[in-house]
């Protein structure tokens, strides 16, 4: 088989997200977020755990540049936290929070990485719940005055900018079925969250632009590609309908000025209160669509469920594949066929892989190594997978590993390990595992022998 070579120019990195790393919550004048706030409320978190430390980023981020340095990343996609910059989500930005920020982007440029910050992985200010939240149409405006202030403090140092992570999951996860901050579980909410997020998406994009122009300007969606559990004709509309609802409700109607009026059985739901002009303001030209996927989505019809979509999935994938700690199914054709059919459904779209990635707990051996083959072998078939959509015509720059290093999992606390570097969260201390040693190579190489080279067995 032939070797797997990347374009000239393409950009390996990871990804991270403040919460789930950075700790020092009440440091350098950081205010509360909806995080701190449902990590701290008793039963949220699985673990008990909370984001107070996580991996002390805010302190050890020197320690993160140089991991990334050793694995050859020209590229680190980290989150800006909200309550750093903006207290209490309004008014004149913190100087000590832009401060870290800087410290941290300084280092990045000075390592020969480009900082690719996202504004928003889920931390509201707890201020802005309290407001009403992503359901409150104000919250565009507001995150609007918070963009067009980050891009004014920090666009000298930085060039590509992501608006969003996952709004699908921060609006469906924390408003919806409330596994997620802030906890809410109402549809209404959810669908009107919604509504604001795609204003606010807008809103931000041409903000962000009017302070520097020259930015490029993307946003991450959760994306996980399709199928029908069966080839029945039910199955198979109701794969269609979560497709438009999973992978469309927030791309179409920033590329498209309009939503899919599919994804829910009976339209496009009142709840979203759609008003005048709205979708003229949500549409705007991304530089980039951020691709985040981990598997594919199996579909079965459903009569009258909660949702009105008609359609459910059973889990993370099928069960054809090998699952990872998570119970999630590796599915390398699942990021291809996502590639592939984006490309088909919309104009010109330039993607970059913002997430991939898996969690297996494999843990420090006696000499210390962390042999994490299965990690491997997950890299080695999406890496692939990207591969053959390049060479579709897909244009892909960049591919992201999610994570630099095992962090806070959410509401899984630290029990799912995602990382290319085992985190001991005692000491803080970081070890690069075999992954990550692999990664060094692929960088070293810019592409790998797919018949594999035998050095990281
Ligand atoms: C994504 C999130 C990221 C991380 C991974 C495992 O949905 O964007 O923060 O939790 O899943």
């Amino acid at each position: 088989m032939a070797r797997i070579q990347f374009p000239d120019g393409f950009h390996w990195g990871a990804a991270t997200a403040a919460y789930q790393i950075e700790g020092a919550v009440r440091e350098g004048g950081r205010g509360e977020s909806i995080w701190d706030r449902f990590s701290h409320t008793p039963g949220r978190i699985h673990t008990g755990e909370t984001g107070d430390i996580a991996c002390d980023s805010y302190h050890r981020f020197p320690d993160d540049i140089a991991l990334m340095r050793e694995m050859g990343f020209t590229s680190y996609r980290f989150s800006l936290a909200w309550p750093r910059i903006q207290p209490n989500g309004s008014g004149a930005p913190n100087p000590d929070g832009l401060a870290y920020y800087e410290r941290l982007i300084d280092g990045l440029l000075a390592a020969g990485i480009r900082p690719f910050p996202t504004l928003y992985h889920w931390d509201l200010p707890q201020a802005l719940e309290d407001a009403g939240g992503w359901p409150a149409r104000d919250t565009a405006s507001r995150f609007a005055e918070y963009a067009h202030h980050t891009v004014r403090a920090l666009g000298d140092r930085v060039s590509d900018w992501m608006i969003f992570n996952e709004p699908g999951i921060f609006t469906f996860f924390g408003y919806g079925i409330g596994i997620h901050a802030p906890g809410v579980r109402n549809r209404d909410a959810m669908l009107a969250a919604t509504h604001t997020v795609n204003l606010a998406q807008g809103d931000a994009f041409r903000a962000m632009k009017e302070e520097q122009t020259d930015a490029r300007i993307g946003s991450a969606f959760s994306f996980q590609a399709m199928e029908p559990a069966t080839d029945n004709a039910a199955d198979i509309d109701a794969a269609e309908r979560m497709h438009a609802w999973t992978n469309e409700w927030f791309l179409m109607p920033t590329a498209k000025g309009r939503y899919p009026e599919h994804a829910f059985e009976s339209g496009v739901p009142d709840a979203l209160g759609i008003q005048e002009g709205d979708l003229d303001r949500i549409r705007v030209p991304l530089d980039f669509v951020g691709v985040n996927l981990y598997s594919r989505g199996l579909v079965r019809a459903v009569n009258n469920d909660a949702w009105g979509w008609g359609a459910r999935i059973d889990g993370m994938g099928g069960s054809e594949g090998p699952q990872t700690d998570f119970g999630w199914e590796v599915w390398p054709d699942s990021l291809h066929d996502l590639l592939v059919r984006l490309d088909a459904d919309y104009d010109d779209l330039v993607f970059e892989v913002t997430e991939n990635g898996c969690s297996y707990a494999d843990a420090p051996d006696a000499d210390g190594r962390v042999h994490d083959v299965r990690r491997i072998a997950f890299y080695r078939g999406y890496l692939a997978a990207v591969h053959r959509a390049i060479e579709a015509g897909v244009d892909v720059r960049g591919y992201h590993a999610w994570t630099l290093l095992d962090n806070f999992e959410w509401a899984e606390g630290t029990a799912q390990r995602f990382g290319l570097a085992w985190t001991d969260f005692t000491t803080g201390e970081r070890t690069l595992k075999q992954s990550g040693h692999w990664f060094t190579r692929v960088t070293d190489q810019n592409g790998f022998d797919p018949e594999g080279d035998g050095e990281e067995a």
